[in-house]
């Protein structure tokens, strides 16, 4: 393991006492930017991406990309440019790319640019099998043909002329709403010949996001963010001085914003959209958790006797519930009064965390891959517990912080993969927490 992925969170507990003071900024959106920096190798001319987070994803993101020949430049904090020369390998550095899911959405761009792509079964969190059925069916809709060897996927275009469009435009169906797959197969359909339509796509902004950046650019694309995406071929695209701008994180916001209705007096929570996450504020609010919002701000506050009321979540596509919000929310559910089901429609895996919130002293029973009931409240104390993926290091963070007693959190390179400097940010808060080396 690198030096990075030996290190631990240090945590001594709040007991129950909301204690927390003060306000976090929220960073650029994992989640979208990954995408907009393989969008790059959709264009023609230089590429500015700014309000870039500096977290682990996107430091794997830019090593992926330069080791494909791309020029990568960190102009300054959260400031990047992309270049891309005529000529690029088009094989997906393996070690990196097993490292995490996202590396697939450079499949698409390559692909449609440069008439073929090789790379490994991507990796990732443990959160479930993650097949990619969806990616190898949508290129060969495409007009590509896909070939496995030796754990790598090859996925080569039928059409070979230098000179004109390598892939055709099709009517694709995704048999499952994947983020990921509408988003790499809208941007392979911006280079491919004629018309693209892709059906049952998810609703994430991040897509619509995406496409706007593009559409910006030249690209011909309509329904982005809705479930039906059309797309006109138009070949490479040019930015001409454009820069993308990350939105903000709704993933980071939602996770303060659960941290704050268990642990803080008043959270102030800035520069993010709240409208991105209404499904969460209105669980919140009707647990009873005072949030007031404005145009970019969220404040949630508590008096010391509040008590909050239990109720059910089923995560589901945008404007639903998010699964990225569903780790954090259960460590929230142990603090209320009542019973309740948390269903994880998404992932098959991403339940298994609340076996170490047990450990901690949860009243929580795992009743199938999907299915859990929440029985509260408890007062949590400290373990030393291992994070076994982004989201559910920062929930173990959030049950660490309401905890009596001291924890230790493991593999928190999990945790700096999707929020930047969270305990320097959690200091500022009030949080006792340290970052320590794994001797
Ligand atoms: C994106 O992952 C996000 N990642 C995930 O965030 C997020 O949890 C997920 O969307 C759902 O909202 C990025 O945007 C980089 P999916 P993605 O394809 O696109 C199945 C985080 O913590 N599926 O929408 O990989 C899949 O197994 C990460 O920030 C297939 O069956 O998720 C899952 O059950 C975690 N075949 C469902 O679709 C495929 O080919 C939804 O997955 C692809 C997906």
């Amino acid at each position: 393991m690198e030096q990075k992925e030996k290190e631990v969170f240090v945590i001594n507990g709040l007991a129950g006492n909301k204690k927390l003071n003060g306000s976090v900024v929220i960073n650029g959106a994992k989640n979208a930017v990954l995408q907009a920096f393989a969008a790059t190798l959709l264009f023609q001319d230089e590429v500015v991406l700014k309000n870039v987070p500096e977290i682990e994803d996107v430091k794997n993101m830019v090593e992926i990309i330069r080791g494909l020949g791309v020029s990568v430049e960190r102009r300054s904090r959260g400031v990047y440019v992309v270049k891309v020369p005529t000529n690029i390998s088009t094989e997906l550095a393996k070690e990196i790319s097993k490292k995490f899911r996202a590396s697939i959405v450079l499949t698409g761009p390559i692909l449609a640019r440069f008439g073929k792509v090789s790379f490994p079964h991507p990796g990732g969190c443990v959160i479930g099998a993650r097949p990619i059925d969806i990616f190898l069916n949508g290129f060969e809709a495409l007009g590509a043909e896909v070939e496995e060897k030796e754990e790598s996927h090859l996925i080569k275009a039928k059409g070979t002329n230098p000179t004109t469009p390598k892939l055709r435009g099709a009517r694709i169906f995704l048999r499952v709403p994947s983020v990921t797959g509408a988003q790499t197969l809208m941007m392979a359909a911006v280079l491919a010949r004629g018309k693209t339509i892709i059906k049952n796509a998810p609703l994430e902004p991040e897509t619509k996001n995406l496409a706007d950046f593009l559409n910006s650019c030249g690209a011909k694309i309509k329904g982005a963010g809705t479930s039906v995406i059309e797309i006109i071929g138009t070949g490479l695209l040019r930015a001409k001085g454009r820069a993308y701008k990350t939105p903000p994180d709704r993933i980071e916001a939602g996770s303060f914003l659960i941290l704050g209705a268990v642990a803080a007096e008043k959270l102030e929570i800035k520069n993010c959209n709240p409208e991105e996450i209404e499904s969460l504020i209105e669980t919140l609010r009707y647990c009873g958790v005072k949030i007031e919002l404005s145009k970019n701000k969220i404040v949630v506050s508590s008096e010391k006797n509040d008590k909050y009321k239990s109720t059910d979540i089923k995560t589901h596509e945008y404007p639903g519930f998010p699964t990225d919000l569903q780790a954090p929310m259960t460590v929230f559910l142990t603090q209320t009064e009542g019973e309740a089901l948390v269903f994880e429609t998404i992932f098959e895996g991403r339940l298994n965390f609340v076996n170490e919130l047990v450990r901690m002293g949860a009243d929580i029973r795992l009743w199938d891959q999907h299915r859990a009931t929440v029985k509260g409240p408890s007062l949590l104390h400290g373990r030393e517990v291992e994070s076994p993926d982004i989201r559910a290091g920062l929930a173990f963070v959030i049950a660490a912080l309401i905890a009596n007693g001291q924890s230790i959190i493991h593999n928190v390179y999990y945790i700096d993969r999707g929020y930047e400097k969270v305990d320097e940010r959690l200091r500022k808060i009030g949080v006792d927490i340290v970052r320590q080396a794994l001797v």
